[in-house]
């Protein structure tokens, strides 16, 4: 069938370039098709015609940028994705945690390309316990994302059927409570996150470190040597021996020199 806008080869490397330069992400050649229907929506819904136009219409207009920006992100996540990083935080992290902070009582976790909520909120779910019985420690959960429409949606924190039809009975009940829109989070743990717009390929503004830095399943959209700086800068904002957590198929690459491998894509930073 003929596509409705004109895309060539050619259009389609102009955008592997943008992309790139914007926000690390490596388009495969794979992605013509893919990239051919998020950007077919955007010149519906700005009524060009061409890529050209729309290429130059981006970078002129902050805010058909981030549309532009929000369309092609791929944000895939649900909640406890790879759980035994969570059962790791609950078993492992948590009593370390508490020796670690008796004196400053300060524990700061990072969800780095947090998506729809749904990592972030399982982390919180997690520390429930812990959260309780340390009330009166200084803990949050930052929790930020490229992608404007997602950070929306996370930290609005309500969710359909489908998306909670896997959780047991108990997590549903620790976690959400029932509106007549969905399941929407608790404010209990809604307010142990902030969620903050956040370009990993900018400038990280935040001061503190981190005991704990979730990055999973976003380096893997990035060329290999922007992954390796990434990991690098997340060393820097780490605490001596914090967790640097990736996805099931990332892999730490020349940092490894830094870390010590503790299993399942569990890195500690070594001093
Ligand atoms: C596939 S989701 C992963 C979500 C979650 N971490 C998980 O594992 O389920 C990848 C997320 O990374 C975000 N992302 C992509 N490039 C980014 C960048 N340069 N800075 C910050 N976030 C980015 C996307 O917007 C998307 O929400």
């Amino acid at each position: 069938m003929a596509k409705e806008f004109v895309f060539t080869r050619d259009d389609f490397k102009e955008i592997q370039k943008v992309v790139a330069a914007s926000s690390g992400i490596n388009l495969g050649d794979h992605k013509f098709e893919m990239v051919y229907g998020r950007i077919a929506r955007r010149l519906r819904a700005t009524g060009l015609r061409t890529v050209k136009d729309y290429l130059s219409l981006i970078e002129n207009n902050n805010l058909e940028n981030i549309q532009f920006i929000n369309a092609i992100t791929t944000n895939l996540t649900y909640f406890f994705r790879e759980n035994h990083h969570f059962e790791f935080l609950r078993k492992t992290v948590i009593p370390e945690l508490v020796s670690k902070h008796t004196n400053d009582k300060r524990v700061r976790i990072w969800s780095a390309g947090c998506s729809t909520g749904e990592e972030p909120y399982s982390i919180a779910l997690t520390l429930d316990e812990f959260l309780r019985k340390y009330a009166t420690w200084d803990t949050k959960i930052l929790a930020t994302d490229l992608d404007t429409q997602v950070l929306e949606k996370a930290r609005v924190g309500l969710y359909n059927d489908e998306r909670v039809q896997s959780l047991s009975g108990d997590v549903k009940k620790n976690l959400f409570e029932m509106t007549k829109n969905g399941f929407r989070v608790k404010d209990r743990h809604r307010k142990t996150i902030f969620f903050k717009q956040l370009n990993l390929m900018h400038s990280w503004p935040m001061k503190g470190k981190f005991d704990v830095i979730f990055c999973r399943n976003v380096l893997i959209y990035f060329e290999r040597s922007v992954q390796q700086a990434l990991i690098d800068k997340f060393r820097q904002v780490l605490q001596p021996k914090g967790l640097l957590i990736l996805g099931h198929s990332e892999s730490i690459g020349a940092q490894a020199q830094h870390f010590e491998p503790l299993g399942k894509t569990i890195f500690r930073r070594k001093v």
